[in-house]
């Protein structure tokens, strides 16, 4: 059986992410034929046009893993209404040089999260609003929008809540199956 590599990006910075917990509990949950290399961007330089003709290291890393990928992952909080700058930086580094975007043709999934009621939805539509023209195909069914998560790890970090894990684990199904289709 086939072995697909996802790019596991996820929206936060902090130590103690939830996103970032998520990201982990998904990457343990996923079926064989996935392997999740969970990706945090602590090290992606700021985009700046006048960087584009000698780009930094980093940015070419980046590029170059989401290349090498059989699809990405995303799993972000919202902030403000939206995504976190981290990760709209980071789409915006990956997404040139134009028309060459590192995520050309790649299939897409997208975990929203919050401590909050909302779930992060309006992250996860603005993220549907800014891929497409960058990306390949965007896993739309089933829509993941996890609330509430501020009590759903234990002190390790280790997801405690049957509910949540049950809907991560129903996604990831269902995005391994999107994998290998898109990947064929
Ligand atoms: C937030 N948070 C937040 N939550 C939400 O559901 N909708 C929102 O619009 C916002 N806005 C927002 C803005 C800023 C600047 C911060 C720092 C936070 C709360 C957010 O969901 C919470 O801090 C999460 O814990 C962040 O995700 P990680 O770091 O746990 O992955």
């Amino acid at each position: 059986m086939a072995t697909y590599t996802i790019v596991t990006i996820v929206g936060s910075l902090r130590k103690e992410s939830f996103s970032l917990k998520i990201a982990n509990a998904l990457a343990r949950l996923a079926p064989p034929s996935l392997k999740l290399d969970v990706t945090t961007l602590e090290n992606i330089s700021f985009f700046n046009q006048d960087l584009e003709a000698a780009p930094p290291a980093d940015w070419l890393a980046l590029r170059d893993k989401l290349q090498k990928s059989n699809g990405v992952l995303f799993v972000t909080p919202e902030y403000n209404r939206s995504i976190p700058g981290v990760l709209k930086n980071a789409i915006d580094v990956a997404s040139r040089p134009y028309g060459k975007s590192s995520f050309l043709g790649k299939p897409v999934g997208i975990v929203g999260n919050s401590p909050g009621a909302l779930g992060g939805v309006s992250a996860v539509k603005h993220l549907q609003n800014i891929l497409p023209g960058i990306s390949g195909p965007i896993l739309g069914q089933p829509e993941v929008y996890l609330n509430g998560v501020g009590d759903a790890f234990n002190d390790k970090g280790e997801l405690v809540r049957e509910a949540v894990q049950k809907v991560l684990q129903q996604y990831v199904d269902a995005f391994a199956a999107f994998i290998e289709k898109h990947n064929r």
